[in-house]
């Protein structure tokens, strides 16, 4: 299993006090699955996610069990949080223009990581980052490597970002509404990026969206999250069709929202 999350509890303490977020979640990605989270604003899915890379500090008080390839997550001291995130896991946001020094060149902060985080030289991270941009559709990549942030569109920047998550080659990607800000077309194209390392490398993906009609038309299996507590599994065939709990029902209930296509 790449990821075994078991009575996840997460408690941010406010004034002293702690307040639970999530309630003992339970939760698995198998290698070359596509398996969805979903639920509303605030339900809990950007926190899960950050707990299972322990990107919280001190402020947040985590019990249970997360599993990444292996290895527990809960309790991990530095250097195995920094080899999990190193080698095994990657997170894809929403917005790719924080995750981008707006000051340093693609291939830069690109190539850093590789340097950086895996000793490469910089000519072997060049060749690399140059194969995956172009991996992620990206047209000219030895051209774009010299460009800044600002000169590339929220689409092209989203795909540098995607490149920078499989630079390292994870066995696990957590992608949270990483298509969210996108225009159809582009959020199809990513997608087909996503399925191609799920099928051709067995990546597992936990496919983290609000959007339950974009899970149900992508994903083998959804969690259905309500403030900080999974209510439901929907299991591919059927997904919807087996869905009881009226929570559910509601964000099936909901249109699916038209982006214009702003962003390409
Ligand atoms: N660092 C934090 N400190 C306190 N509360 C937080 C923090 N991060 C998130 N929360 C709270 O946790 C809840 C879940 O947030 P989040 O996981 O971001 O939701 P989602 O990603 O599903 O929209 C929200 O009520 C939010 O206010
Ligand atoms: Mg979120």
């Amino acid at each position: 299993m790449l990821l075994e999350i078991k009575d996840l509890r997460l408690a941010f303490e406010r004034r002293g006090e702690p307040i639970e977020i999530l309630h003992g979640i339970d939760l698995e990605v198998a290698q070359g699955e596509l398996v969805g989270l979903v639920g509303e604003s605030g339900s809990g899915k950007s926190t899960s996610v950050r707990a299972s890379l322990r990107l919280y500090g001190d402020e947040a008080e985590l019990t249970g069990s997360i599993k990444v390839d292996g290895v527990e997550m809960i309790g991990a001291d530095a250097n195995t949080v920094r080899n999990v995130r190193a080698d095994k896991a990657a997170l894809v946001q929403q917005d790719p223009r924080a995750a981008l020094n707006p000051v340093r060149r693609i291939g830069d902060s690109l190539a850093e990581q590789l340097v950086r985080v895996h000793g490469w030289t910089r000519t072997r991270a060049n060749d690399r980052i140059v194969e995956l941009l172009d991996t992620v559709g990206i047209t000219h990549p030895e051209l774009r490597v010299r460009q800044y942030p600002h000169e590339l569109s929220g689409g092209m920047l989203q795909r540098v970002v995607i490149a920078a998550a499989l630079s390292t080659e994870p066995r696990l990607i957590f992608a949270d509404e990483a298509t969210s800000a996108l225009d159809v077309t582009t959020q199809a194209e990513v997608l087909a990026i996503f399925q191609k390392q799920i099928r051709e490398r067995g990546v597992g993906m936990l496919f983290i969206t609000h959007d339950l009609h974009l899970a149900g038309a992508i994903c083998d299996r959804i969690y259905v999250l309500r403030r900080g507590e999974i209510v439901e599994t929907l299991h591919k065939p059927g997904l919807f069709s087996e869905a009881t709990h009226p929570y559910t029902q509601t964000l099936i209930e909901t249109a699916p929202v038209m982006k214009k296509g702003v962003e390409s």
